[in-house]
């Protein structure tokens, strides 16, 4: 089992660049289906979900190569409508390929999307949408089962709430659609926007991506061109980075607009750090010893609201902070599955459904935990950074932090923390070689 293990104490110093965002780089590999012409992805990090998209591509008879840090996707002649179980199973990020297989094959057989578990997460907005447009569900149950007669065609379709993943799938599908598709309350996200830059440069018509009215001309049928894009950077790792300011000292994030992720920068504020903005670059400065301010009812809401995926992140920054805190997630009915391991590590923190209730002022020691999740993993390492000097904190199941961080181990230790990764399997092996 992969694990992360923190000893506490040191101070951070450095700059850091973010990698490319996940949850852009997820949906543009799937759009690359309807393109073509191959594409190149700029600085891709090498993500469990990245791998496990690169496998779906190759399972549905596309693919995608590695040139550097860059990938290159290998436009394909015929596509299979099927996503795998266990590709589908792996991550949330699979239910992009439901538009372009349906575009591409003209059918798609999706079982139901995995990734972390926080909550319910219907596709049902994904659904009705794609029916407007004229696809039909023939089932819906364990495996979504999408057929089209004809091309797709344009419709104007309000979002019953602004759900990211739904607006991405309706975006796709969209673009070779026949006439116009409008989408009404559609999620703002900066991901979105992005992923509307790539299709435009592939040779779409999209407007408004990044506001609640998206506007997408199709092609009627027509494949999109291929294009070199440069993702966005990764605004949930900057989080993480900046909230490592949890250990004191002083880390710049480099190449990121500070706007992508004002939210949470004015949290840290609030609770006592500086924050220096640029315009592609921000510091976090926090004296060790002056403590953090807490006292806070933080809500997660929709962009620009404070990110769900970062609202664990602020849980990490305020354990230790002077009074208690809330947080309450709108998004997701179990987003703070943490709790347990902030808990573990001496803190008085409990989840009751949406919300957090964080105790404040605790003196953290080391133990080992779990993580629950992708993003309740890193709030578990950031809160390793927080515990007093030489105790350790030992995170399991790391496994899910790298469906979204690289290296995120080797990221704060460049920073200056005592921070590695490691395999149980792996040790307990060689002490019994040593043997
Ligand atoms: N929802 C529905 N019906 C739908 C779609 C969504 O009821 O058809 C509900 C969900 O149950 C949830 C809420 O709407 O309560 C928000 O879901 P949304 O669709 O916006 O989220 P998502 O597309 O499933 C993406 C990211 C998440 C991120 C959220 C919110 C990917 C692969 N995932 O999920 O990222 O938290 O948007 O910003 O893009 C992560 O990176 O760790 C992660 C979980």
């Amino acid at each position: 089992m992969e694990y992360i293990e923190v000893t506490g104490g040191n101070p951070l110093r450095g700059s850091i660049r973010p990698a490319a965002a996940k949850n852009s780089v997820l949906p543009l590999l799937a759009a690359t289906l309807l393109c073509a012409q191959p594409c190149t992805l700029r600085r891709v990090p090498l993500l469990r979900d990245v791998q496990t998209s690169l496998d779906l591509l190759r399972a549905v008879g596309s693919g995608a190569a590695w040139a550097g840090q860059d990938l290159v996707t290998q436009p394909a002649r015929q596509i299979s409508g099927r996503v795998p179980t266990a590709l589908a199973g792996a991550m949330r990020g699979s239910v992009f390929y439901l538009a372009p297989l349906l575009t591409r094959a003209g059918w798609a057989e999706l079982p139901l999307p995995g990734g972390c578990r926080l909550g319910p997460r219907p596709i049902d907005i994904h659904l009705a949408g794609l029916t407007a447009m004229g696809a039909q569900v023939c089932a819906a149950a364990e495996c979504v089962v999408l057929r089209r007669h004809g091309v797709l065609r344009g419709t104007d379709f309000a979002l019953r709430l602004p759900s990211v993943g739904a607006t991405l799938t309706l975006m796709l599908a969209a673009c070779c659609a026949a006439g116009v598709t409008t989408l009404r309350g559609a999620a703002c996200e900066p991901e979105i926007a992005d992923t509307a830059a790539f299709l435009n440069a592939c040779g779409a018509k999209i407007t408004g991506a990044g506001t609640p009215v998206v506007c997408i001309r199709g092609t009627g049928g027509e494949l999109l061109d291929g294009c070199v894009h440069t993702v966005l950077p990764d605004r949930i790792a900057a989080a993480t980075y900046a909230a490592a300011a949890i250990a004191g000292g002083r880390v710049t994030v480099t190449q990121c607009s500070p706007v992508w992720l004002a939210a949470f920068l004015d949290f840290l504020q609030g609770s006592g750090c500086e924050v220096a903005r640029g315009e592609n670059e921000f510091s976090i400065t926090r004296d060790q010893d002056t403590k953090l301010r807490g006292g806070q009812e933080l809500v997660a809401a929709a962009y620009p609201g404070l990110a769900t995926d970062t609202a664990p992140l602020a849980a990490a920054v305020l354990l230790g902070a002077e009074g208690a805190s809330r947080i309450y997630d709108g998004l997701f009915q179990n987003r703070f599955a943490c709790a347990q391991g902030f808990a573990a590590l001496g803190a008085d923190a409990r989840s009751e459904g949406r919300l957090l209730y964080l105790g404040g002022s605790a003196k953290l020691h080391g133990a080992t935990v779990t993580a629950p999740d992708l993003r309740g993993g890193a709030a578990l390492v950031l809160a390793g950074l927080g515990v007093g000097e030489g105790s350790c904190v030992r995170v399991l199941d790391a496994g899910h932090i790298r469906r979204g961080y690289a290296d995120l181990a080797g990221d704060l230790r460049r920073l200056g923390a005592d921070c590695r990764a490691g395999r149980t399997g792996t040790e307990a092996g060689r002490q019994t070689k040593k043997l």
